[in-house]
């Protein structure tokens, strides 16, 4: 058991789950548990970073929570970010081991403070958006991660978090934080149904994703008006939404996928005919989810306690991590 290798990955509360999040990352997650020891996060620190509402972010914190189950995420491995304070403290450790040029150079940081919501009128750029991959190489480090699941964006954050690792081991002399790698796992790329040239979100508005939990009714007139023309597609190849479509059918359990193939390759595919098939695929799928919803949502306080639990559970690994961390860098350690 104690030599299980650990998987940690999180994700923040920003709104309904959509089938981006599940086929590209989620999906995944569920799996993992099988083969390994899973820590994944709802990290509400990170969401606070750029413009919130303080009275929206604890219910889509609990929403994500109840989707993240629904899904398929054993509430045991999950743990809400602001319920366990020590990633916190060791994220202000690590920005004293953590070169102010190396996080500089972070594009997700430069991308979201020139985005649009960041330079609205009463919005500033928090430091705390700044440091944001700092308090992400702690909620790795903290758990000894040796896995962690994520996109290709991801890259220079783990990157930054090695480099922490490295500095800390170099620093106090041990061979303290193993590094953690990278789980690059080739999961679907869902686009949004409304631009298919772009990644389906939620920033984009309504018609760019799909949610997991959306009525039967709606799932089936967002795949009906999926964009499908782009133009300039050469004969024979398959335009960025047709493409897109036959992505989601495969995901969703590929039922008809090969029929609709070979009618594209033999060019009497009816675009009607396929996105009917992927409306079904997916109404088939995400069906199983929203009863599980429905269950969930009859006993929410249930739930709550348990993730409170869990949470505290996990939160005993997080103590033990920081009580070695202050130990070997000559801080105070205050014993019970
Ligand atoms: N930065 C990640 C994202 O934008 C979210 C995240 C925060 C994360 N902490 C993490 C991902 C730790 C993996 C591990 O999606």
């Amino acid at each position: 058991m104690s030599d299980q290798k650990r998987v940690l990955s999180c994700i923040q509360p920003t709104g309904e789950l959509h089938l981006g999040n599940y086929f590209g990352a989620v999906k995944n997650w569920v799996d993992l548990q099988e083969k390994y020891r899973c820590f994944y996060g709802v990290v509400d620190y990170h969401a606070i970073t750029m413009p919130y509402n303080a009275a929206k972010l604890r219910n889509q914190t609990w929403d994500l929570i109840v989707d993240l189950v629904a899904v398929g995420i054993d509430p045991k491995n999950l743990f809400i970010q602001s319920l366990i304070p020590e990633h916190a403290e060791l994220c202000w450790i690590f920005n004293c081991f953590a070169s102010f040029g190396h996080v500089s150079r972070m594009t997700q940081f430069k991308d979201k403070s020139q985005s649009s919501s960041a330079k609205s009128k009463d919005s500033f750029i928090s430091v705390g958006l700044f440091d944001y991959p700092v308090l992400q190489a702690a909620d790795i480090l903290i758990y000894k991660a040796d896995y962690v699941p994520v996109g290709k964006d991801q890259d220079q954050h783990l990157e930054l978090t090695r480099a922490i690792a490295d500095r800390f081991n170099h620093a106090t002399g041990k061979d303290y934080f193993v590094l953690p790698e990278t789980l690059h796992t080739d999961t679907p790329k869902i686009k949004s149904p409304a631009d298919p040239t772009k990644k389906m979100s939620k920033s984009a508005g309504e018609k760019h994703y799909i949610g997991v939990f959306a009525e039967e009714a709606r799932i089936i007139k967002q795949v009906k008006s999926a964009v499908t023309d782009t133009g300039g597609t050469p004969d024979g190849e398959m335009s960025a939404g047709v493409e897109n479509l036959f992505e989601l059918l495969r995901a969703s359990g590929g039922e008809g996928y090969d029929e609709q193939l070979s009618a594209f390759q033999s060019g009497n595919l009816r675009y009607s005919d396929l996105k009917e098939t992927v409306a079904a695929s997916l109404v088939k799928l995400t069906k199983g989810f929203k009863e599980r919803k429905a269950e969930i949502l009859e006993d929410k306080r249930g739930l709550k306690y348990q993730i409170k639990e869990a949470s505290a559970e996990i939160r005993k690994e997080a103590q033990k991590t920081l009580a070695e961390v202050k130990e070997l860098s000559g801080l105070m350690n205050v014993k019970l």
